[in-house]
C-alpha cells in the first residue's frame, strides 16, 4: 500500500452491560485512515458513531480489537502513555463543545496549551482565536458566547496544539446552515493550514460532500466506505452524499435488530426488532 496509516482499527467491538445480557453497540470495525484525509462518519442515530470516535482516539477502550495510531497500539498503552499520546497528537471537538464554563474563551483555547508545555501558549491562543474571528471575544465566558461561537471556540482548543488527528462528533450538528457553513469552511481552512487527518461524524450531506471519503456506519458494522479520487470535484458529489446518507438511514433502520445476533449462540433473546 505504500501509505502511511496515520489511524487503525482492527477488529474493533465495543459491548455494554444491558439488563443482563451484553449490547454489541460496535461490531468488528476495520478501517484505515491514511495521513491527510479527511473522512467523513455517517449512519443513523444510535449506528456506534459516537462510539467508533471516542475509541479511535483513545478516549474509550474497546471490548476487544485494536486501535494504532501510527505504530502506538492504543490498548497497549498506560494511562499516562495514553494520556501524553492524546495530548500530543489528538484534538477532539465534542458535540455539546464541552468548555469549561469557569473559564474565558482565551483561557479554554489556552489550558490545552499550557497543558503541553508550548512555549509560545499564548501567542498561540491569540493566533487560533483570530483564526476562528473571535480575537475580540476572547474574554468572554461561554454563557456570554452564542453556540456558534462556542464551537469556533471549541475548534479553536483543538487545533491550538496542531493535533496531527483531529476528530470531531457533529461540529455543526446543533447550528443553523449558514453557521454550519462557516464552522465547516473553518474546519477545512484550518485543515489545509496544518495538514491535519480530520475524522468528523455528520448528519450533514453538505459536510459528508466535502469530505474525501465517507464511511457508514449501520448496526454498529460499516456497510459502506466510498473515497473520491479528486478531493475537490464539486457539486455532483453532494447529490452522491445525500443518496448514499437516505441509503445507509434506511439499511440501518434494518440493521438495527441485528446487534443481538452475535450473543444468540448464548443467549435466548431476540433483537428489539
Ligand atoms: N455506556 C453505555 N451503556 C449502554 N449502551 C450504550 C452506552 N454508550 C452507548 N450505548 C449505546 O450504544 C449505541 C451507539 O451509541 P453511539 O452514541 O455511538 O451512537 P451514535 O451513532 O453516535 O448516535 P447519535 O447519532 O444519536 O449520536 C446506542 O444504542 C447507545 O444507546
Ligand atoms: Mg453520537
Amino acid at each position: 500500500m505504500g501509505v502511511k496509516a496515520s489511524i487503525r482499527s482492527e477488529n474493533l467491538t465495543k459491548r455494554h452491560p444491558s439488563g443482563g445480557r451484553e449490547l454489541t453497540v460496535l461490531d468488528g470495525v476495520s478501517i484505515e485512515v491514511a495521513d491527510g484525509e479527511f473522512v467523513a462518519v455517517l449512519g443513523p442515530s444510535g449506528s456506534g458513531k459516537s462510539t467508533l470516535l471516542g475509541l479511535l482516539a483513545g478516549l474509550d477502550r474497546p471490548s476487544s480489537g485494536k486501535v494504532f495510531l501510527d505504530d502506538w497500539e492504543l490498548s497497549k498503552l498506560s494511562e499516562d502513555r495514553l494520556a501524553k499520546l492524546r495530548k500530543q497528537e489528538i484534538g477532539f471537538v465534542f458535540q455539546d463543545f464541552q468548555l469549561l464554563e469557569n473559564l474565558t474563551a482565551r483561557e479554554n483555547v489556552l489550558l490545552p496549551l499550557e497543558l503541553s508545555g508550548v512555549p509560545t501558549a499564548r501567542e498561540r491562543a491569540d493566533e487560533v482565536l483570530a483564526m476562528v474571528g473571535l480575537a475580540q471575544r476572547g474574554h468572554h465566558y461561554p454563557a456570554e458566547l452564542s453556540g456558534g461561537e462556542q464551537q469556533r471556540v471549541a475548534l479553536a482548543r483543538a487545533f491550538g496544539p496542531k493535533p496531527r488527528v483531529l476528530f470531531a462528533d457533529e461540529p455543526t450538528g446543533n447550528l443553523d446552515t449558514a453557521t454550519g457553513n462557516s464552522v465547516l469552511e473553518l474546519i477545512c481552512e484550518l485543515r489545509r493550514a496544518e495538514g491535519t487527518t480530520l475524522i468528523l461524524v455528520t448528519h450533514d450531506a453538505q459536510v459528508a460532500a466535502a469530505a474525501e471519503r465517507r464511511i457508514h456506519l449501520a448496526g454498529g458494522r460499516v456497510v459502506l466506505d466510498e473515497s473520491d479520487n479528486g478531493p475537490d470535484s464539486g457539486e455532483d458529489k453532494t447529490a452522491d452524499a445525500s443518496a448514499a446518507a437516505r441509503s445507509a438511514e434506511t439499511n440501518g433502520g434494518a440493521n438495527r435488530g441485528t446487534e443481538g445476533d452475535h450473543e444468540r449462540g448464548s443467549q435466548t433473546g431476540a433483537p428489539a426488532r
